[in-house]
C-alpha cells in the first residue's frame, strides 16, 4: 500500500511507507559492530571506555554525512537533529551504545542506526519537519561497567543523584566522575544534560527472546517492560587450611552461597513462568586453591512484570538466605543496587506503531518486554513507545546474537514512517 502525502513546511511530495536504504544500514551495524569486537567473538564496549569514545566518533561521523546536526550532551549521550520549524519541541529516537562483556552487535547499536537511517531517509524524502527529529545513542543502560543503569537516560531525565559521581566505581575501583573526565566529559556539569523539549520517545531494539522468531511475527509492540531488582549478597565466613580443616569445623562461604543460589532457583522455579533470576556475578575471595573461601559475593538479578510478585519473591529470597547463613553459622548482607517498578507503554504511541505497521504490510503482535530498555525511564516521563524486531533463536547477551537484514529494514521502514506520522 503506498499513500502519497505533501509536507507543506518543504512543499516536498512524500511516498509512505517511506524508503529506507537497508544496505546502509547493514553497512552501518557491521562497522559499528567491528569497534570492541574481541578475537573470542563478542563486543566489549563499556561506557567511556576508548572502544565507546571511537564508536562515538564514528556515530557523530555517519550523523553528519546524513546532513545532521552533531551534539554531545555532558553525560556523553550523542544526538544527530534534523531541525523542526518549531524548533522549541522534539522527538526523539534511538537506543544505547554500551554493550554487555562479550555482547552482540545488535543490542541497543540497530536501534540508533536504524533511527539513523530513518532520520537520514525522512530527511532525503519529507524534508524539514515540523517538530524537530533527533537519533540518540545513549550511555551506560547495560551498567556493565558502573552499575549505573539508564544513566544516560536518567542525564537526560534529570534523575541522576549527585551522591553516585563518586560512589559508582568499576572493577578497577575508577569512580563514574573520573571515568567521564577521561572521557572529556566534566562530570559537575551532568545536570546540563536535562531536557524539556521532548514529545516522544520511539525505540526500536531486537526483542532478545524468542517470541517473534518463533511464532513468525515481524514486529513486537511493546505494551509494557517488566520490573527488575538487582540486587548483590555478600556472605561472610572463616578462612582455613585446606587440608587440616575437618568439613564439619568449616565456615565456608563458598558452600553457602551455592547452597543459597540453589534454593533461589528453586524459589523462582516454583513460582513459574514469566519470573526468572539470574545469579551472573560471583567473586571468591581470597581466591586461592588451597583456602577455604571467607567471602562470597554474588548478583541477583530478579525480573517480573507484576511489582508485587516481584517485590514477594525478594523478600523470599532474602529470608531463605538468611536462614541458610544461620544454619552454618556465618553472615549474610546484601544491597539493592537498582530496582525498577515495571513500565507501560504510551496507549497512543503504541496505536501509531500499529497502524503504520499495517500500513507497511507487516505482520506485528503486542507483547510485555523481560529485557530492561532505556524506554522504562522514559516512559515514566514522556510518551514512549518501543518496537521490537526478531531475535534468530531469541540469542542475546551473546555474540550469537542475529536479526536478519529482512527483519532489521523492515523495522527500521515501520520506524521511519512512524517518526514521520509524529514530527511531519
Ligand atoms: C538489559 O539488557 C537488561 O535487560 O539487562
Ligand atoms: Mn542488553
Ligand atoms: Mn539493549
Amino acid at each position: 500500500m503506498l499513500s502519497l502525502y505533501k509536507n507543506d513546511y518543504s512543499e516536498k511530495e512524500v511516498h509512505l511507507p517511506l524508503q529506507i536504504d537497508a544496505s546502509m544500514l547493514l553497512r552501518y551495524v557491521e562497522a559499528l559492530g567491528s569497534i570492541g569486537w574481541q578475537a573470542e567473538g563478542g563486543i566489549v564496549r563499556p561506557v567511556y571506555s576508548a572502544a565507546w569514545v571511537q564508536a562515538r566518533e564514528q556515530l557523530a561521523e555517519w550523523m553528519r554525512a546524513a546532513g545532521l546536526d552533531v551534539r554531545e550532551d555532558s553525560v556523553g549521550n550523542l544526538f544527530g537533529r534534523l531541525r523542526g520549524v518549531d524548533e522549541s519541541r522534539t522527538i526523539l529516537t534511538g537506543s544505547h551504545l554500551d554493550t554487555v562483556p562479550l555482547g552482540g552487535k545488535f543490542d541497543g547499536a540497530l536501534g540508533i542506526l536504524a533511527g539513523l537511517t530513518a532520520v537520514r531517509s525522512l530527511r532525503e524524502q519529507a524534508g524539514q519537519p515540523r517538530r524537530s527529529l533527533e537519533v540518540v545513542a545513549l550511555c551506560e543502560e547495560e551498567g556493565s561497567r558502573f552499575q549505573a543503569h539508564y544513566w544516560g537516560t536518567r542525564g537526560i531525565l534529570g534523575l541522576i543523584q549527585a551522591d553516585e559521581l563518586e560512589r559508582l566505581r568499576d572493577d578497577q575501583g575508577m569512580t563514574i566522575a573520573e571515568a567521564m573526565r577521561a572521557a572529556g566529559l566534566p562530570p559537575e556539569r551532568y545536570r546540563e544534560a536535562v531536557r524539556r523539549d521532548l514529545d516522544a520517545f520511539v525505540e526500536l531494539h531486537i526483542e532478545q527472546g524468542r517470541v517473534l522468531f518463533d511464532e513468525r511475527v515481524d514486529l513486537g509492540i511493546v505494551q509494557a517492560i517488566v520490573g527488575l531488582q538487582q540486587r548483590w549478597v555478600i556472605v561472610r565466613g572463616r578462612a582455613d587450611h585446606a587440608g587440616t580443616t575437618p568439613m564439619d569445623l568449616r565456615r565456608d562461604a563458598l558452600q553457602a552461597a551455592a547452597q543459597m543460589a540453589v534454593e533461589i532457583t528453586r524459589l523462582v522455579e516454583q513460582e513459574g513462568r514469566p519470573a526468572v533470576v539470574t545469579l551472573g556475578k560471583w567473586e571468591v575471595k581470597p581466591g586461592a586453591v588451597n583456602v577455604v573461601p571467607d567471602e562470597v559475593s554474588f548478583s541477583i538479578d530478579l525480573r517480573h512484570p507484576e511489582e508485587e510478585s516481584k517485590q514477594r519473591l525478594a523478600a523470599a529470597i532474602r529470608i531463605r538466605c538468611e536462614a541458610i547463613a544461620q544454619e552454618r553459622g556465618l553472615a549474610v548482607s546484601s544491597e539493592i543496587a537498582s530496582d525498577s517498578p515495571p513500565s507501560s507503554m504510551d496507549p497512543a504511541l503504541q496505536s501509531v506503531l500499529i497502524q503504520v505497521a499495517e500500513k507497511c504490510g507487516a505482520s506485528w503482535r503486542a507483547m510485555p518486554s523481560g529485557a530492561g530498555h532505556d524506554s522504562q525511564e522514559m516512559a515514566r516521563h514522556l510518551p514512549t513507545a518501543m518496537l521490537f524486531v526478531p531475535s534468530v533463536e531469541g540469542r542475546s547477551h551473546s555474540a550469537a546474537e542475529y536479526t536478519t537484514p529482512q527483519d532489521a529494514a523492515r523495522g527500521a521502514t515501520v520506524l521511519a514512517t512512524a517518526l514521520y506520522q509524529l514530527a511531519y
